[in-house]
């Protein structure tokens, strides 16, 4: 249950660790290693090193030894599960698809590699060029620092390790002081694999000091951080020049078009505005609903959240389980009285028992709000009525983010205007926002961020490319 630092394939036991409690019951489960920003800097050069070697390992040892990884995690699938549940207090039937998602993306970084290459270039296709033997080909950027967050704490992991890796980096990782645990053990997956580059991967965790010593640098060539857009800024103004991929946050939003077919579109918008007890950067809350079919979606909307089973995350039934520590829990609800009392309409009654707060469907909000204008990051939705499908595009675009967005319409020509003028790094036609499937390109536009995740996307991130003339 000890998070140790791995400094390259070395473990050390600290003097000093710093209990993780569970959201859930207080209890102490797991302990992260105290580190400074000596440990930081130590954990780069180790890097830097290991870095020489790993651009030089064959390919194919390299997807051995992510397919080697994703083989024990399917192996160790219910022990993961249960820290996830442990450090986060993700219900475990969410858990256990993190776990699923996570193999998933680890096998496609590899698959991805073997095929990404470079191509030939025409060098005589301009009067000024002349023939030449010229091509292009990506190489391993160098040094990665991966910074992740709390919600997805195995998955954001393995979208940040497993493609760097795979193109040859090495990476320093600093996961979310909330679970270090699980970053430790998919860390020792890797470390311990047979196939592994040696050193190639060093985990430190700590917050703010252990971060900047990271970021600021001149060892990395490429920041990777998921998080707030506080911590976004930060990171922007201090990493000097190198490449820098921000996953931050979001204020996902979709419209309900008179041609949906509302009991499907309520079923889902409870599942994207509520799982994860709705600390997903792409968790639903703004719901834009057509004037004329407002109060019907308002009626099974409240009735879909009804059924959702709230309660402990050890149950395999619970949909929803607590947020991730009290700060959050408090802040939902000083959200949602302000609103009230602003003249909102809770649809269903606002309810926190400890850290557990209960999926809240907010009407009759104005867009000034809180919890329509800024991320909530906590169970609850609001819904807004339209005028129309460019009506709902406009208020859609009116936020300073644009991560995901969504449609639900059975009008074509709808449909293609939302694709088209929506200002999101995804847009969704007939299903939530909260939908990410692990092989799309996945980032934003506005605060939302800059830069791309998913295997493929993410290995143009961690690359260089080069351009070879030969004479
Ligand atoms: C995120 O919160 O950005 C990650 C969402 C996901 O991977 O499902």
């Amino acid at each position: 249950m000890d998070a140790h630092v791995w400094m390259g394939s070395r473990q050390v036991v600290t003097q000093s660790y710093n209990e993780r409690l569970s959201p859930y019951d207080g209890r102490v489960v797991s302990r992260a290693a105290e580190c400074s920003a000596d440990d930081a800097r130590q954990a780069l050069i180790i890097a830097q090193n290991a870095s020489k070697i790993a651009k030089k390992v064959a390919l194919h040892q390299r997807c051995a030894w992510l397919l080697d990884v994703a083989s024990k995690l399917k192996e160790q699938r219910e022990e993961f599960a249960r820290v996830l549940c442990d450090e986060v207090g993700k219900p475990i039937t969410y858990a256990r698809i993190e776990v699923d998602r996570c193999i998933e993306t680890i096998t496609l970084s590899a698959e991805t590699m073997r095929t990404m290459h470079g191509e030939s270039i025409n060098t005589d296709a301009m009067p000024s060029g002349r023939a030449a033997h010229a091509y292009w080909r990506r190489e391993a950027a160098g040094v990665v620092v991966a910074i992740t967050p709390f919600n997805f704490p195995l998955n954001l992991v393995a979208h940040k390790l497993a493609p760097a890796l795979v193109a040859g980096n090495a990476v320093v990782l600093k996961p979310t002081p909330e679970a270090p645990l699980c970053a430790y053990k998919l860390a020792q997956l890797f470390i311990e694999s047979p196939y592994a580059t040696p050193d190639a991967l060093s985990v430190v965790y700590g917050d703010a000091e252990v971060g900047s010593a990271l970021v600021g640098s001149d060892i990395p060539r490429v920041i990777s951080f998921t998080g707030s857009v506080g911590v976004g800024n930060i990171i922007t103004r201090s990493a000097g020049i190198k490449k820098i991929s921000l996953e931050l946050g979001g204020n996902a939003a979709t419209y309900i078009d008179t041609s949906a077919d509302l009991e499907y579109a309520a079923a889902r918008c409870a599942i994207g505005a509520f799982v994860n007890s709705g600390q997903v950067c792409i968790s639903l809350q703004r719901i834009y609903v057509d004037s004329s079919v407002y109060d019907e979606f308002a009626l099974k909307m409240a009735e879909a959240t009804s059924k959702l089973v709230v309660g402990s995350p050890y149950n395999d039934d619970t949909f929803l389980g607590p947020l991730i520590n009290d700060e959050a829990a408090s802040r939902a609800m000083s959200w949602v009285e302000s609103a009230i009392e602003e003249g909102a309409r809770a649809l269903t009654p606002p309810r926190c028992e400890g850290r557990i707060f209960y999926p809240c469907v907010m009407a009759d909000v104005t867009e000034s709000m809180k919890i329509v204008c800024e991320e909530v990051f906590a169970p609850i939705v609001s819904l807004v009525r339209v005028d129309g499908i460019d009506d709902a595009i406009t208020r859609m675009n009116n936020s300073p983010y644009g991560l995901q967005f969504s449609v639900f319409t059975n009008n074509l020509s709808h449909a293609t205007k939302a694709i088209d003028e929506l200002d999101a790094g995804g847009v969704v036609i007939n299903d939530m926002p909260t939908l990410r499937f692990d092989i799309q390109p996945y980032g934003g536009v506005k605060l939302s961020g800059v830069g791309r995740e998913g295997p493929r996307f993410a290995i143009e991130e961690f690359t260089e490319i080069k351009s070879i003339v030969i004479l």
